[in-house]
Parts: structure tokens; C-alpha cells; sequence
């Protein structure tokens, strides 16, 4: 179902009581919004719990897409799901920039991730350079064709991140962001046909509680998938 989302990806940052804390205070938020939170490894176990029984859902930032073995230092879907883990961020852009996610594992992991039930939250997104040679709508529609080749589901949802937006404070220009998303949502109609139109499509990059709103009056925009702002209760709160 297209649903107003609101997901934070804390990246590599917070502590256990942190992350504890802050999923405490959030499901006392009453929202129409789904909000989940993407904590690392290390915290998802005691987030799952604090977060259990409420509307937050917990996701991962990464899994592999082999079911088990030698992959020293990788974590499998199973392993997700046994600590009640709902969504996997898959091949956000820090990941294909440091730690060699191509478009064809990005397509492995979510094919695994969709058969194991676990709902993958794909990234795309173009850089400075591509956007200023006017490529970003090609490069980003190559990605979500790339990740999604072979998925037959709504049960997914992309995020469209521009790298030169993330961490910068440069956010999209509301329309420029909405033009993209709706090449996405073409882009998965052309591929899912109908189901496209039941599938979530968040903006990423330097997205807070100023911008916010004039985001998401675009059409296709379904929400943000969030960093920085999503670290502080008071200034995630902001955004739903
Ligand atoms: P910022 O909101 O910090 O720019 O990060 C966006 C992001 O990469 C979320 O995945």
C-alpha cells in the first residue's frame, strides 16, 4: 500500500541507550505516518524490543543476500528477522560508494530480502556530476530497472537520495525531487504496471522539519528517508 513514511537511517552513529531512548519517546507520537528506524547491527536487537507491540518498525541498514556461510563480518535476512527486523535499507549510496554495492548486488539482495518476507528499502540516486550533465533522470531510472529486475511485489519501497544532497545540507529543489520520483513511478509502472501505484517512493537528502513540506506537496513523493534529523527525537519529530 502507498503509505506516508517516514524512516530514519541512523547510519553509524548513537549508542544503545540512544537508540533506546529515542524509540521509547517516538511511540508515544501519535501519527498517520509509518516511521521506522534504521539503528546499525549492534542496536538492533534491544531496538526491536523497546519498539515492540508499537506502530515503529525497526530496519536494518544492509544484509547479505546469501542465506548463510563463510561471509565473515555479513548478516543474513534470518538473522534479521529473528530479531523482528521489518525493513533492510538496501544499496544506499554510502554503501555503493565505500563498500562496493553495484546495481547487481543491489538487485541480489533485493530479491532475497523480498523472498524471505523482509521488505527492502532501495536506494538510487544520481551524483553532482551526473545531475549536472543533465543525466539524473536516466541514471536514476537505470538503478531502480537494475534493482528491481526479476521482483514481481509492491512489498518494496524506493528511495531516491541524491548523493550531492546527503549530509550536505543542499537539498533538491522541491520540484527537481519531484520530477525524478515521478520518472520513478513511471519507471515502475512501466516494469510492475499497477502495483507501482501501491508502492512508496521517499526523498532522501538533507530532508528536516523546514523543508520538509514543500516536498511533500510533489505528487509522487511519499516521504523521506532521513539522517542527520532523524538522530535528535525533536528534530525527527518535526518532519511527521
Ligand atoms: P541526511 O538526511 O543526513 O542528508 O542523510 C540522508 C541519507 O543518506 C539517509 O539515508
Amino acid at each position: 500500500m502507498r503509505q506516508r513514511i517516514f524512516a530514519g537511517n541512523w547510519k553509524m552513529n548513537l549508542n544503545i541507550n540512544d537508540g533506546v531512548e529515542l524509540v521509547n519517546r517516538l511511540k508515544s507520537i501519535h501519527t498517520e505516518s509509518l516511521i521506522i528506524v534504521c539503528p546499525p547491527f549492534t542496536m538492533l536487537d534491544a531496538v526491536s524490543k523497546a519498539a515492540k507491540d508499537s506502530k515503529v518498525m525497526v530496519g536494518a541498514q544492509n544484509m547479505h543476500f546469501e542465506e548463510k556461510g563463510a561471509f565473515t563480518g555479513e548478516v543474513s535476512a534470518d538473522m534479521l528477522i529473528e530479531l523482528g527486523i521489518t525493513h533492510v535499507i538496501i544499496g544506499h549510496s554510502e554503501r555503493r560508494q565505500y563498500f562496493a554495492e553495484t546495481d547487481e548486488t543491489v538487485n541480489k539482495k533485493t530479491l532475497y530480502a523480498i523472498s524471505k518476507g523482509l521488505i527492502p528499502i532501495i536506494c538510487v540516486g544520481e551524483s553532482l556530476q551526473q545531475r549536472e550533465a543533465g543525466n539524473a533522470p536516466e541514471v536514476v531510472n537505470r538503478q531502480v530497472e537494475a534493482a528491481i529486475n526479476g521482483v514481481n511485489t509492491d512489498k518494496l519501497i524506493i528511495a531516491y537520495e541524491p548523493i550531492w544532497a546527503i549530509g550536505t545540507g543542499k537539498t533538491a529543489s522541491p520540484k527537481d525531487a519531484g520530477e525524478v520520483i515521478t520518472g520513478i513511478r513511471d519507471t515502475l509502472r512501466r516494469l510492475l504496471g499497477d502495483k507501482a501505484d501501491d508502492i512508496s517512493i521517499l526523498y532522501g537528502g538533507s530532508m528536516n522539519g523546514s523543508n520538509v513540506n514543500e516536498l511533500m506537496e510533489q505528487k509522487d513523493i511519499d516521504g523521506g528517508l532521513i539522517g542527520s534529523a532523524s538522530l535528535s527525537y525533536e528534530k525527527f519529530i518535526q518532519l511527521f
